[in-house]
């Protein structure tokens, strides 16, 4: 991936600090962004997604409805709660830290892991954010001098964390497996030992700085991404049916989204879907996403018998080639899904 050599965001201070980088020749200042207000991401109940439920057969199929027409929803009753609360705090104070000693934790030239700015896409315009970025599991993968050791509770919140999180995506794999008419035992296998990333976002108010402008939308390369919102503040928009919707923040629910190699695993069944996350003026935005793939031994194409059934319409490739095209992505070329299509 493109990097530029940038400021952190949360240093500016006024309107003339800020790199010119930062402002959209495509969205001018003062453009309207329209938001669908009818519409609401779905909501489904973990709690229902086991075969001894009432409500089971119900609430897969709406699992299955909001994979497909979505790629989005927000997950309540996913037993991880006190895990959450205890991370936001460890995140919140991170940040806090003045910004010497969260250089301490830098990214490495080239790098993309430790502390500094948001990318989520390659784009010549920069996103208002900072971000602490941690590969998690698996646990033999860490690099733990990137992990701070300040707030002295950290380390062991976030792995403690990982764990969890990692314990949700394998439930939900094994239910999207099933809603896909897929064996779970399969899908699951290409789970275990999988891969985990989390990344922590700071986005500061912008202030008076009217100038920022909406960065760039981005589909997510993972397999399934568990996204938490610090304080419920109003951020993240994801594209339907070409209009941007918010996404209202529930308390305690974790939005769940389906990325590019779901979307390939499922013959293109299930849905990676745009997002994006707008400025707020008044009030800053934190955020806690964990990315999920599946381990580094797992081809990356649909899945055998969804291929068979209905045509295979993605390639077949292997994870390092992945990995390969994610790292040298260009400004233009970034749609991986476009590059691995069958037309
Ligand atoms: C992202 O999707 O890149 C970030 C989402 C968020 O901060 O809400
Ligand atoms: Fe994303």
């Amino acid at each position: 991936m493109e990097t530029l050599p940038v400021d952190n965001v949360q240093d500016f201070t006024s309107l003339k600090d800020i790199s010119q980088q930062y402002i959209s020749p495509e969205i001018m200042p003062g453009d309207q962004v329209s938001i669908h207000e009818s519409f609401e991401i779905p909501v489904i109940d973990m709690g229902k997604l086991t075969t001894d439920h009432v409500g089971y057969q119900n609430e897969m199929a709406k699992l299955y409805q909001a994979s497909k027409e979505w790629g989005f929803f927000q997950l309540i009753n996913h037993g991880a709660t006190t895990a959450i609360e205890k991370m936001k705090v460890v995140v919140e104070d991170f940040f806090k830290l003045p910004l010497e000693q969260k250089m301490v934790y830098a990214h490495q030239p080239n790098g993309v892991e430790g502390y500094g700015h948001v990318f989520a896409a390659p784009s010549k315009i920069l996103q208002w954010g900072d971000m602490l970025f941690l590969t998690s599991l698996p646990v033999s993968q860490r690099n733990l001098s990137l992990w701070p050791s300040t707030p002295a509770t950290f380390r062991s919140t976030c792995d403690e964390y990982s764990l969890e999180m990692d314990k949700i995506s394998k439930g939900l794999i094994r239910v999207m497996a099933t809603t896909l008419g897929v064996n779970p035992e399969i899908l699951s296998s290409m789970y275990e030992d999988g891969t985990q990333a989390i990344r922590m976002n700071y986005y500061p108010p912008a202030n008076e700085n009217e100038k920022v402008t909406h960065p760039k939308a981005h589909r997510d390369t993972t397999g399934i991404t568990l996204l938490v919102q610090i304080n419920e503040v109003n951020g993240l928009e994801i594209k339907k049916d070409n209009e941007w919707v918010l996404v209202k923040p529930i308390p305690g629910a974790i939005i769940i989204n389906i990325g590019d190699i779901m979307e390939v695993m499922s013959n293109g069944e299930y849905s990676s879907i745009e997002h994006r996350t707008i400025v707020n003026f008044q009030k800053q935005r934190l955020s806690i996403a964990a990315f999920h793939s599946p381990n580094l031994s797992t081809k990356i194409g649909p899945l055998p018998n969804l291929s068979t059934k209905n045509g295979a319409k993605f390639k077949t490739i292997e994870r390092e080639e992945y990995t390969r095209m994610l790292l040298t992505r260009k400004i233009g070329d970034e749609d991986i899904l476009d590059q691995v299509k069958i037309n």
